[in-house]
Parts: C-alpha cells; sequence; structure tokens
C-alpha cells in the first residue's frame, strides 16, 4: 500500500487552487477540503447575524454557534461546505461574500477556530487542502506544499466567468477590484499572511490546462509516494 502523505495547496485568489485539489484528491482517493469555504461559512454568518466583527467579545461568542462541516453531495462527487447543518456551499461563493471574507480572515479568534478543524481533519493524512496558510501554519511538515500562481488578468478573467453565470449583473471591474483588495489583505495581514512556504513547489498555470497542472501535481506526489 502507497503512504499516505499531506498535501497542501496555496496561493493568490482564483489561481486554480481547488481545481486542482479537488482533481489531486480524486486521483490519489484522499479527501479534500477547501480551508476557504471555511472562512466564507463564518463570514456568511457574521454577515446573515450581524456579528459586529471588530468586536473581540462579539466574534469569540458568535464562534460558539457555528458549527462547519464537510459532507459530499448527492453524485458523490464533490464534497460541500455545511454551515450548522445548512448546505451553503452555493451561497458562500457569492460575491458578498467574498467582499467581506478577507477582513474576517484576518481576524485571530476566527483562524484559531478554522485551523484547529483543519489539522483534525488533516490528522490521519491521505488529504489535499488548498487556502492560503496551509503549507506554512496549518501543515508546516506537509510532505508536499505546491504554491499556485497566475497572471492577474487570467485569474480575473477565470473567475468573472464562474460569477456572471450565476449573475448576469457582474462587472469584470467589480471581479478584478475584489481579487485585488483580497490579495492585498491576505498578504499583509498580521495573523498567517500569505505567504510561499519555502519548501513549496511553484506552478504557474496561466497558460497550463487543467489537465496539465494535474499531471505536473501527481507527478510531484509520486515522486515522495513512491
Ligand atoms: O477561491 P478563492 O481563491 O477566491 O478564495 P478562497 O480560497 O475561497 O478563500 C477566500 C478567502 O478566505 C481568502 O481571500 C482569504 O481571505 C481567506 N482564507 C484564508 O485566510 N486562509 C485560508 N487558508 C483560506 C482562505
Ligand atoms: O481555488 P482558486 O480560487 O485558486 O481557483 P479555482 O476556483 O480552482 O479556479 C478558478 C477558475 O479558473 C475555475 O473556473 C477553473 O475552472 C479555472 N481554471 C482554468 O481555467 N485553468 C486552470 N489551469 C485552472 C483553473
Amino acid at each position: 500500500k502507497m503512504k499516505k502523505i499531506v498535501v497542501a495547496i496555496d496561493g493568490w485568489s482564483s489561481c486554480g487552487k481547488s481545481t486542482l485539489a479537488k482533481q489531486m484528491a480524486k486521483e490519489l482517493g484522499y479527501i479534500y477540503v477547501d480551508s476557504g469555504a471555511m472562512y466564507r461559512a463564518i463570514t456568511l454568518y457574521f454577515l446573515r447575524n450581524h456579528v459586529d466583527w471588530n468586536e473581540k467579545k462579539a466574534v469569540k461568542k458568535a464562534l460558539k454557534d457555528i458549527e462547519l462541516d464537510f459532507r459530499l453531495n448527492e453524485q458523490n462527487e464533490n464534497v460541500e461546505i455545511y454551515l450548522n447543518d445548512e448546505n451553503v456551499e452555493y451561497l458562500v461563493r457569492d460575491l458578498i461574500v467574498a467582499e467581506k471574507v478577507s477582513e474576517v480572515a484576518a481576524i485571530r479568534s476566527v483562524r484559531e477556530f478554522a485551523v484547529a478543524q483543519q489539522q483534525k481533519l488533516g490528522k490521519k493524512k491521505g488529504i489535499v487542502m488548498d487556502g492560503r496558510d496551509i503549507g506554512t501554519v496549518v501543515f508546516p511538515k506537509a510532505e508536499l506544499k505546491i504554491f499556485m500562481t497566475a497572471d492577474n488578468a487570467v485569474r480575473v478573467e477565470r473567475r468573472f466567468r464562474e460569477l456572471v453565470e450565476k449573475n448576469p449583473n457582474i462587472t469584470i471591474e467589480e471581479v478584478a477590484e475584489n481579487i485585488q483588495m483580497r490579495d492585498y489583505i491576505d498578504s499583509n495581514r498580521e495573523v498567517s499572511p500569505l505567504r510561499r512556504a519555502e519548501d513549496a513547489v511553484v506552478i504557474d498555470n496561466t497558460k497550463l490546462t487543467q489537465e496539465e497542472q494535474l499531471k505536473k501535481a501527481l507527478k510531484l506526489a509520486k515522486n515522495i509516494t513512491g
């Protein structure tokens, strides 16, 4: 039996992390965890319940009422995020959530809450997790770390294509602005800023198809698992 490892995938917003992470997990027979979905679900909860996230006490109190879960969908294909037993996989992708998520994810107690759950999920290895601090903070000893990048314009275009399908009123400028803002906050915050771990392999997928990036990453994994 092949050795099970932890695969940590970090990088900028909309550069293909979750696409790669999902496909890798499927190929390797591992579980896939979208850590960004957790921060998005927490943000959704705060927005819905008018939690003032500048108030430390209010945040701590609210976190006590949040239960996050990942469950397989009906087709048994993808895992989806649940917030207090409600499937919010679709809702958390909304731009309304994306506009606030980086602010919420910069809060120390929010990160402690999410990271503890992420580390628990990775205890048995055999996991692919994507996010911003997976290789640096969540799993600093991950056997394989990948740092994804892609040109700015390509990232904006890809994310725009996804969002406009749900909301035809969305503009490319809005999407560009959101991505730029999140990248800025995520890489400049005090707690666990987005950084490439020293031992992470960089994959720039500006010109790579999904198949090509998958092949590259699987080769890296194979070099480790044998
Ligand atoms: O899919 P996209 O790249 O747009 O973002 P995401 O992975 O869904 O993450 C949404 C936001 O959550 C990021 O912009 C970060 O603010 C935060 N995040 C984080 O702080 N740490 C992580 N490990 C994952 C996400
Ligand atoms: O998880 P992250 O926000 O980094 O990105 P993603 O949601 O995996 O990818 C953003 C979009 O780029 C998706 O619509 C992917 O289908 C697309 N993509 C692509 O066109 N070519 C790639 N090599 C990787 C992703």
